[in-house]
């Protein structure tokens, strides 16, 4: 017999910001902007030397995205057509970070569930899109703000993926017996990120934090999800891309600053991703002695509705229903690497011992990650 720890998922935490923005108001305060800019710039419209802006719609991004609203951390802000972009206010040294201070909201929420004390974590990975600041890792101010102790923490980031990568690395560490009990912590505060005058994508994204405890299955709960197996993928492209970084610094505010905010080609992306990732899963499975009738739920990278009908219709061999492949689009819009996690938390309960499911994320990079787990107790 085997003496290699298993890696199970003992709880999940999720931190949801108070405020939503509905598509209407979305909406409303885009197209505000929209006529501005078109009255103010009226003469060099008609000289046509500026182009003119085309006013955004409820029902366009609901039927190409499945988005309805999103929460965010800042809310009047974005809905000024003066401002357009979050204003959260640099704090100082001394002050926990905004990054850090909602990821420790989730991880707090996922160490109760588990009866487990900061202090018997041995890691925290701080996975996301974005990071506020280079160093100290995000991860390390966690992993003080808690309480951990000894251990350690970093950062790493996988765009929409980094979650199910630091599920990986987590499981890693558990079976390499590096750790026994690590925290992978996914805060993303995406409306930072977003070009909110953009009529593409100004209504993709939204914020929020999600804590997954992974563990060794002989100290987990009673109750757990054990990780049989996880995959990894990476493919470089330019169709989903951010260039904010420490060498082109850049305000959000300004409006010169378009592509060192969220970027992409979505129809790209959809059309690439799609195939890419529905093979990914039916290998994975198919290389454990998986079919896709055995998954019970399928808990997908939330991006687009179209793409995770696309992607369980191929898994599955028939169009999923709600039960089998559940949405958060509609409230929580795109949350990057915590879409999937924040699916898994809100839609896992009614499982019994010995189901089937499947965390799949994807997304910039390319980057996807498998993660299929089956229901103890
Ligand atoms: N309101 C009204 N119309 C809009 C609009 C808006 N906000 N944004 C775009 N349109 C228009 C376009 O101008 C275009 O008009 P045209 O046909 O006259 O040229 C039409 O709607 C279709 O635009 P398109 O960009 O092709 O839409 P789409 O159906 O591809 O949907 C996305 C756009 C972004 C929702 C979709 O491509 C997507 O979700 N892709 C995957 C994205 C993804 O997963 N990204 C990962 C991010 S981490």
């Amino acid at each position: 017999m085997s003496d290699t720890p298993v890696p199970v998922i003992s709880t999940t935490g999720l931190f949801t910001p108070e405020n939503s923005i509905s598509n209407e108001e979305l909406v409303a305060s885009f197209n505000s902007y929209v006529e501005l800019h078109n009255r103010e710039n009226a003469d060099a419209i008609a000289a046509g030397n500026v182009a003119e802006l085309q006013p955004s719609s409820v029902e366009f991004i609901e039927k190409a995205s499945g988005i309805k609203s999103r929460f965010v951390l800042s809310k009047e802000p974005i809905l000024d057509p003066e401002i357009m972009c979050p204003r959260l206010p640099e704090r100082p040294d001394d002050e926990i970070s905004i990054l850090a201070e909602i990821g420790v909201k989730a991880a707090q929420q996922a160490l109760a569930k588990a009866g487990r004390k900061p202090e018997d974590v041995d890691a925290v990975l701080c996975a996301c899109s974005n990071l506020q600041r280079a160093y100290p890792a995000i991860a390390v101010e966690i992993q003080d703000a808690l309480g951990m102790g000894d251990g350690f923490g970093f950062d790493m980031n996988v765009a929409c993926s980094s979650a199910t990568f630091g599920l990986q690395t987590a499981a890693d560490y558990i079976r390499s017996g590096s750790a026994r009990s690590v925290l992978v912590i996914n805060p993303e505060i995406c409306s930072g990120h977003l070009n909110w005058r953009d009529r593409d994508s100004h209504f993709i994204f939204g914020d929020v934090a999600t804590a997954i405890l992974v563990e060794a299955k002989d100290i987990a709960p009673a109750s757990h999800w054990e990780i049989l197996s996880t995959k990894l993928k990476t493919q470089f492209s330019n169709n989903i891309r951010n260039n904010f970084g420490f060498l082109n610094r850049t305000h959000p505010e300004s409006r010169d600053d378009a592509d060192k905010l969220f970027v992409q080609e979505g129809r790209k992306v959809f059309k690439e991703v799609v195939p890419m990732v529905a093979q990914m899963i039916i290998d994975q499975a198919d290389a454990v002695g998986l079919e896709g009738s055995d998954l019970r739920r399928l808990w997908l990278h939330q991006a687009n509705a179209g793409m995770n009908r696309m992607i369980s219709h191929r898994v599955l061999g028939r169009e999923a229903n709600d039960d089998e492949s559940p949405t958060v689009l509609d409230t929580y819009a795109n949350t990057s690497s915590a879409g999937s996690i924040i699916a898994f938390h809100k839609h896992n309960r009614d499982l019994k011992d010995g189901d089937i499911g499947l965390i799949c994320s994807f997304g910039a990079g390319y980057s996807a990650g498998t993660v299929f787990v089956q229901k103890v107790g």
